[in-house]
């Protein structure tokens, strides 16, 4: 399984928040997963993109949406690699109708979203699960902590501000940590960076469980 592209927790039917993920990234990984031999299933928000050619892509809106898809799905799962942005937050009340600008200042209230990957890590039999770290500063810091506080096997941190932002653009780099220490994979084309990614997933998928099939 396959996350990507960015959630929709919607305010009203016509306003919602969102992020700058275009989900580029978590296509080309599905991808290139599907090149070297998965069966994948891509859960994505909303994205202006096709999925790739045989993959099952499974449309859906907000983070709500995206953790009863992906709790739905993760029985046969073996790699789960989480690359959406997914929203921390949603409104607390979504409005049946739009929301009128009748006061001068309007106030959000916001709940906090499930993790869906720290959701899927704790599962008894977990698959071997990724994640992704989109971070504006301190990269490496922010993503070791990450990869322990939601006890997942690998993590891959982006930074997602200024002139190299992974948002939006058509090349991004990756710092990749896991219990072994830290690797860089150098900026490149998106497509090119998730065959390098499935290259390193895949050693350490087969480091974990080498009894499984190769
Ligand atoms: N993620 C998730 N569910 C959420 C939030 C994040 O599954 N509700 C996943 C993302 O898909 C990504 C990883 O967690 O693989 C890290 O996402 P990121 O936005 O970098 O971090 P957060 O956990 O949201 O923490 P923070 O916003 O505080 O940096």
């Amino acid at each position: 399984i396959v996350t990507a592209g960015p959630t929709w927790e919607a305010l009203d039917p016509v306003r919602g928040l969102t992020n700058h993920s275009s989900g580029r990234m978590g296509y080309a990984l599905a991808s290139a997963l599907q090149d070297a031999g998965a069966a994948i299933t891509l859960i994505s928000g909303p994205a202006a993109l096709h999925p790739p050619y045989g993959v099952n892509c499974i449309r859906i809106t907000s983070a709500e949406e995206m953790a009863e898809s992906v709790m739905a799905n993760i029985a046969t799962c073996d790699i789960f690699v989480g690359v959406a942005a997914v929203a921390d937050y949603r409104p607390v009340v979504s409005a049946e109708q739009k929301i009128k600008k009748n006061s001068e200042t309007l106030t959000l209230a916001l709940v906090r979203n499930p993790d869906i990957l720290a959701m899927v890590a704790a599962l008894d039999n977990a698959p071997f699960t990724v994640g992704f770290a989109a971070e504006t500063e301190n990269v490496t810091s922010n993503a070791e902590k990450k990869l322990t506080a939601k006890g997942i096997d690998m993590i891959a941190a982006n930074p997602v501000s200024g002139d190299n932002s992974a948002f939006n653009s058509d090349s991004n780099e990756l710092t990749l940590i896991d219990k072994n220490g830290i690797s860089h994979l150098s900026r490149c084309s998106k497509p090119l960076l998730a065959q390098k990614l499935t290259k390193e997933i895949a050693r350490r998928y087969y480091e974990t469980y080498p009894a499984k099939d190769s």
